[in-house]
């Protein structure tokens, strides 16, 4: 406690951090920021200015919250601020694990380069992601019939959106349905109990470890939030075990198979079983969720806004006709599926804070001292609805993407939904694939309409921060086929 208020007490009197919050004893700012930080911190900045601190505990966090503040830290300055900061509950913050991660890789180090490498070459690079077209495709496919079938009936679309894009991703990784979503949608045990898994892992992760708050606790795990996510990563990894275990033997057999897949690649470079699948896990972890939301929020943002919708479907009459079922390379092309797709990425930015970034170095961020070993926030949900920067912020309106220019690619830095500098989103281009393709299908073979045949601009848009910006609800939907299927 004596070490607790002498840190708090130093702190407050280390010149030149930047502005912020009164913080209370010991607890800090904690209460203040409370459950939705990124409207919080958005009101929070209004005051304090584009850059500000709070403290959590002991520990001082540096949040930016403006386009100038996103350049200075994740480009002036990226070399000092693309450190990651780990919760204790993390897996990922024993070394052994770290060792091999990417996303949760703690520095920008020689091996963190090497893991983003071999990632680039069997996933993320152009090649790899047109190669995975067909996977693709065929998981998308399986989405059309599985609504054709089920015309007229009230449907889950955040589940099944949910089902296509892990499907999709365990194709790519392992050339397998490995949770058995397969055909029935939704129905394979295996694809339950991990969907049920990854989220009680997920609210593991967002519940507030004391530890972080006050690292001198860490190492007595008093709340059992590492003990509790070590059992979930154990239960998940046997899901994969037995193809793995199939894969090794191959090997030893010197059978090499004609297509080769991620996992292959794992293998080959020789990595344990236990860095394979924590490597597994992050992917899952970072490709799914976030592609899911994304299309759950443009496809709910399309049936809310009539007027938008209708101009898209002008866009596929004029550009795709009348195909049965359109291919990924129909809808590559698109200027207003692509500006629908921006704008609601704008409105719901899927990770609001970017994952959060850490000072390896102390250096000073517009004339204020970022010291070494603070976290650093970047709210990107405020940036994207700055009215000094976005006219009329909180309307949904594609159009406004449509002559400018401004692109998610990481230098428009008032709009970074993927983060920019060297810690930005590697999955990029494989999202900006799967998106408009899953949302182009949807809304090219069906009409759809709210429970209750209700008015969709009724739709209820509510979200909930807990690691990622969520639609509350799930998205209920009946489809009504708008042709048949061959
Ligand atoms: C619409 C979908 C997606 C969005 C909005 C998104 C967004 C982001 C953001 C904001 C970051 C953090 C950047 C930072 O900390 O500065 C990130 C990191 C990352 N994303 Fe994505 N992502 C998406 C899809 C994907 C996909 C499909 C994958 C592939 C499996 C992926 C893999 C990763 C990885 C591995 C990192 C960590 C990079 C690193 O720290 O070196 N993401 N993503």
């Amino acid at each position: 406690m004596i070490f607790v208020i002498k840190l708090y007490f130093r702190r407050r009197t280390s010149a030149a951090i930047p502005p912020g919050p009164y913080p209370w004893p010991v607890i800090g700012n904690f209460l203040q920021v409370g459950k939705n930080q990124h409207v919080k911190l958005a009101g929070m900045a209004r005051t304090y200015g584009p850059i500000m601190s709070i403290r959590l505990g002991s520990r001082l966090v540096v949040v930016g919250s403006t386009a100038s503040a996103a350049a200075e830290i994740l480009k002036t300055h990226d070399c000092h601020l693309s450190a990651r900061h780990l919760s204790y509950t993390h897996p990922a913050s024993s070394p052994k694990v770290n060792q091999y991660a990417v996303g949760f890789a703690r520095e920008c180090n020689e091996q963190w380069k090497y893991m983003r490498s071999i990632c680039r070459a069997g996933l993320f690079s152009t090649k790899a992601v047109q190669s995975q077209a067909k996977i693709r495709e065929a998981n998308v496919l399986n989405m059309v019939r599985y609504l054709h079938a089920r015309e007229g009936q009230l449907v889950n679309m955040s589940e099944v959106v949910l089902d296509v894009v892990l499907n999709t991703m365990t194709n790519i990784l392992f050339s397998e349905d490995v949770f058995g979503l397969g055909l029935g949608f939704g129905s394979g045990r295996k694809g339950s109990e991990f969907k049920e898994l990854t989220r009680q892992y997920l609210d593991l992760l967002a519940t507030v470890n004391l530890a972080d708050l006050f690292p001198i606790i860490n190492g007595w795990d008093i709340q059992g939030l590492q003990k509790k996510v070590r059992i979930i990563n154990d239960k998940i990894f046997t899901m994969w075990q037995k193809i793995l275990h199939q894969r090794r033997e191959q090997r030893s057999q010197g059978i090499i198979r004609a297509q080769q897949d991620f996992l292959d690649s794992l293998l080959e470079i020789g990595l344990t079983e236990n860095h394979i699948n924590h490597l597994l896990l992050e992917l899952f972890l970072a490709g799914t969720d976030t592609t899911a939301t994304t299309i759950v929020w443009v496809f709910s943002d399309l049936i809310k806004n009539k007027h938008a919708m209708s101009k898209l479907r002008d866009e596929f009459a004029t550009k795709i006709g009348n195909e049965a079922v359109i291919r990924e390379s129909d809808v590559m092309d698109l200027p207003y599926l692509q500006a629908c797709i921006k704008e609601s990425l704008r409105l719901h930015p899927p990770i609001p804070f970017l994952l959060p970034h850490k000072a390896i170095q102390t250096c000073k961020v517009m004339d204020y001292t970022i010291p070494k070993g603070t976290q650093v926030m970047i709210n990107t949900w405020a940036m994207s609805r700055d009215p000094s920067v976005w006219a009329d912020p909180t309307r949904f309106d594609p159009d406004r993407f449509l002559d400018s220019g401004v692109d998610f690619k990481g230098k428009d830095f008032e709009y970074i939904p993927f983060g920019s500098g060297r810690r930005m989103c590697p999955g990029l281009y494989m999202a900006a694939r799967k998106v408009p393709y899953v949302v182009a299908c949807l809304v090219h073979e069906f009409d759809w309409f709210l429970p209750g045949y209700e008015d969709p601009s009724e739709l209820d848009m509510d979200e909930v921060y807990l690691l990622a910006l969520r639609k509350k609800k799930p998205l209920d939907l009946i489809p009504r086929a708008c042709k048949k299927m061959d």
